[in-house]
């Protein structure tokens, strides 16, 4: 054996929520994320319903995952319907929903092209949209649109133009002018553009390019 084969590897940083996002192991993801809080948008969202004496009402939680932004919605008494394509997201959400809220609950294995939109008050997209393949944008979007009921509103992401994984074929970003195309017929509650490098000593470290959108539907 010579000394280059006995020279040990430098053993790679553990895997995180990112680094399953990117190759859409989602299995993987639900795991590193389980327990985190609800996404701030959602909180905005939810906030301003309350202001305006809006509770108890119904939300779409689109690719809700392994359920934190639906355990909000359920907490602040909403109905929800969780979507997801991954059966595995529902086992982590059901398991956590309290017996006495679990009739305010439904969940739905569905892929994004295939979703029916009911009328509803709010539609949650917390990074779920940049994975929707671009062929089906379109028409997901503008059934989310349609679902939401006037003074209801939208809350979630969009991943911009500038995101590293922009250049996978798959994904659907947006630039700042595509969003706020995107976004006519709503008021713009909150926007707010994150871009920012990953610091060094990640697995994968990445550029990221977020949009943050809390929006009401005129
Ligand atoms: C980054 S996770 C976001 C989960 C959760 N909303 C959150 O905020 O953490 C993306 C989610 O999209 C779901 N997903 C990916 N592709 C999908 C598709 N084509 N149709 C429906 N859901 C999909 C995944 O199963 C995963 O739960």
């Amino acid at each position: 054996m010579n000394k280059k084969t006995e020279l040990k590897k430098p053993a790679l940083p553990p895997m995180g929520a990112q680094d399953f996002s990117e190759i859409e192991d989602w299995s993987g993801y639900f795991n590193a994320v389980l327990g985190k809080g609800a996404r701030d948008t959602l909180i905005a969202a939810l906030d301003s319903f309350e202001k305006e004496g809006f509770n108890n009402r119904f939300a779409i939680d689109l690719a809700a995952g392994e359920g934190r932004d639906s355990l909000e919605l359920l907490k602040r008494n909403w109905q929800v319907l969780a979507t997801d394509n991954h059966p595995e997201a529902f086992t982590y959400l059901w398991a956590r929903v309290p017996e006495i809220l679990k009739p305010n609950l439904t969940t739905t294995e569905v892929n994004f092209c295939n979703m029916k939109f009911p009328e509803c008050d709010m539609v949650n997209a917390s990074f779920a949209l940049p994975f929707c393949e671009p062929q089906y944008f379109e028409v997901l979007w503008n059934k989310i649109v349609a679902s939401i009921r006037p003074g209801g509103r939208f809350a979630g992401q969009f991943f911009g133009n500038r995101d590293t994984w922009a250049s996978l074929a798959n994904r659907s970003h947006h630039s700042r002018e595509e969003v706020l195309k995107l976004l006519e017929g709503f008021s713009i509650e909150l926007m707010r553009e994150e871009e920012r490098d990953d610091p060094p000593g990640l697995r994968k470290p990445k550029h990221w390019h977020i949009f943050h959108i809390v929006a009401r539907k005129h």
